[in-house]
């Protein structure tokens, strides 16, 4: 596995093992199948009703596997409707109890709460950000960032004392937020990408196929590598075992800049991606 650093020096697996959609004995085997591979980032949340099973698949993979928790870096989030300090504070003792967890390597606001939606949308997130930072400083938490945050979300968190150390956002091949990105490289915000296999529905494209030839590697490693090669972290899924360890065979090769302005051509799927501003959930 390779390590990226976090800004307050945490170490943080350059990919990880995304868990969303995957439900009961799925999750928890597709997570220890997924350790056995070499993945240490677990990627789960509250939303994902999974916890439990995520769990589990570490526990197992403490006891029988012998890996030790501190070499696993494990992420939830809180969800939409436990914004705000309070709910924040009791949405993460829901979660560290499901995952029967003493602490979590990182906590991920899910979604900002946004203009369309609240007119005080702002001082929400600011107030969802304080329960996190007080979790952060009392040791349950080692790591604390946001997902799906463009610059106007992400302003008034950098001004407090604990800055977002991550953002999760819908990145890929053809799709990568250029805007958001950048904010985030220049204010030391490290990037993780959800969907980066744009949910299977990218690796027939021929921007993808002509790499995947040129490098004898297979489309969804190139969709992978083009995170990796990018600076952002991936969380690619599957419950597959095969799958699971194709996405981790990665580190053999590296992208140059000419494919990756080849890969930038790979069309976005209408009405596929999801404007934070916009939601309605
Ligand atoms: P499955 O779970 O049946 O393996 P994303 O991570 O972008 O959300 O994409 C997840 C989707 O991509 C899932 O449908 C998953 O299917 C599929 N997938 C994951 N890894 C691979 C792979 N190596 N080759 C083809 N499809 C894959």
């Amino acid at each position: 596995m390779q390590y990226l650093t976090l800004s307050n020096n945490k170490k943080i697996p350059a990919i990880g093992y995304g868990t969303y959609k995957s439900q009961g004995d799925d999750a928890k085997q597709g997570t220890i199948k997924a350790l056995i591979a070499g993945y240490r980032l677990i990627d789960t949340a509250a939303f994902y009703a999974n916890e439990k099973q995520i769990g589990e698949a570490i526990k197992e993979a403490q006891e029988t596997l012998q890996i030790k928790r501190e070499d696993i870096f494990l992420t939830s989030k809180v969800w939409n409707t436990d914004r705000g300090y309070e709910n924040t504070i009791k949405a993460f003792n829901k979660t560290i109890k499901e995952l029967d967890q003493e602490y979590l390597d990182l906590y991920l606001i899910h979604w900002p709460a946004s203009q369309h939606q609240f007119d005080n949308w702002e001082e929400i997130n600011t107030s969802t950000w304080q329960a996190m930072t007080d979790l952060c400083k009392d040791g349950r938490i080692r790591a604390i960032g946001v997902c799906n945050c463009k610059p106007h979300h992400l302003e008034a968190l950098m001004q407090t004392e604990i800055k977002p150390m991550v953002n999760q956002i819908e990145y890929r091949a053809g799709f990568t937020q250029k805007e958001t990105a950048d904010y985030c490289k220049q204010n030391n915000i490290r990037l993780q990408a959800w969907t980066p296999l744009g949910r299977g529905q990218i690796l027939n494209d021929e921007h993808i196929q002509k790499t995947a030839d040129k490098y004898n590697k297979t489309p969804a490693q190139i969709a992978i590598r083009f995170c990796i090669d990018t600076g952002v972290i991936p969380l690619p899924k599957s419950t597959h075992e095969d799958r699971i360890k194709e996405n981790l065979n990665v580190f053999d090769f590296a992208l140059t800049q000419d494919d990756i302005d080849e890969l930038n051509k790979v069309p976005v799927p209408e009405g596929k991606t999801h404007d934070p501003d916009l939601i309605d959930f």
